[in-house]
């Protein structure tokens, strides 16, 4: 193998420059030469790459968002737009793929794989952390930090006022941004996608506290759930209880990474260089129990990632 190719897609996350890096640097010490596409698989296909070099992943480890930008490609989804990416593949005499995203890019990846027989290895970014086949992924670390601190404001203000607020956070379909930022920062209530709730049960243990003597509440609302201005409407109209809301937003995608998620990239981004050399051709790295490991990337589509039951109902107990 001589020459491989690396591009971002999907939502960006917080350590996909740490990501880059690592796939550019272990590259080149092997004596690989690698080519950066820009904006995911629109760049694919329209040919927007280049070579990259020591230099061009300098000063990148701690900057969030991506330098090779990122893009959700509608073309990439048909097998037109494929065709012309795999010209490019031709053209630019690329020997290996890495996809740095989340579980709709390694689709693609993998449907361009079956198609091309092009060797491609997946590397999980995304803040949702809902791929299956790896512990974390890139940029939930760094997410949930930055929700926990944006809870931790919220909480002064809260105190102060004796107020209810609901604070929304990402995750479409998953709630394991809510369920972890809700534990660590001491929620009352988390609502996540994957489990049904009740806003009676939810107002109950909202007035139990308050009888107690309990001067605020923070309930967490995954996107996905509900929208927190829902939650805070019916809430204050079950119990007439000073409500807010504050939807976080994209500001949950960007920031410097974490130490965890710069470590978690650059092991990811090597190991999947080494996949490629050692002939891997339709995998995905991962972290499990500690370790970086290789899975098939069709895992990603055919198993569904649980939430994990026992943080979630740990949550609960702590915040009675
Ligand atoms: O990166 C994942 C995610 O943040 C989801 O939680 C969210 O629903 C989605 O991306 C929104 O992304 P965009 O606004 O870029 O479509």
């Amino acid at each position: 193998m001589l020459r491989i190719a690396v591009l971002t897609s999907g939502g960006d996350s917080p350590g996909m420059n740490a990501a880059i890096r690592a796939v550019v640097r272990k590259a080149i010490y092997h004596g690989l030469e690698v080519i950066g596409i820009q904006r995911g698989f629109s760049g694919f296909i329209e040919a927007d790459m280049g070579p990259m070099n020591l230099g061009s992943v300098a000063d990148i480890i701690h900057r969030g968002g991506t330098i090779l930008r990122t893009a959700r490609s509608e073309e990439f989804m048909t097998s037109q737009g494929r065709a012309r990416a795999y010209a490019n593949v031709e053209r630019f005499g690329i020997q290996g793929l890495v996809v740095i995203g989340g579980d709709g890019s390694f689709k693609g990846a993998e449907i361009f794989h079956n198609e091309f027989n092009v060797p491609v290895t997946g590397v999980p970014g995304t803040i949702d952390n809902d791929i299956a086949g790896t512990d974390y992924s890139i940029g939930f670390d760094t997410a949930v930090n930055t929700v926990v601190e944006a809870i931790n404001k919220i909480r002064d203000t809260a105190t102060s006022h004796e107020r209810t607020f609901i604070v929304e956070v990402m995750g479409r379909e998953s709630g394991c941004i809510a369920m972890t930022s809700g534990l660590a920062g001491g929620a009352e209530s988390i609502l996540i996608p994957e489990l049904e709730y009740n806003l009676d049960e939810v107002c109950d243990k909202l007035y139990r506290g308050y009888k107690r003597g309990k001067l605020h509440s923070i309930i967490i609302v995954a996107e996905g759930a509900a929208s927190g201005i829902d939650v805070s409407r019916a809430i204050k109209e079950k119990t007439g209880l000073d409500t807010k809301v504050t939807i976080l937003g994209h500001l949950q995608r960007g920031g410097t990474p974490t130490a965890f998620d710069r470590i978690l990239a650059s092991r990811m981004g090597a190991r999947a260089v080494d996949l490629l050399m050692s002939g891997y051709r339709q995998h995905m790295v991962g972290m499990v129990a500690g370790e970086i490991i290789a899975c098939p990337l069709e895992t990603v589509f055919t198993v569904k990632k649980p939430i994990d039951m026992d943080v979630y109902n740990l949550a609960g107990i702590l915040s009675i």
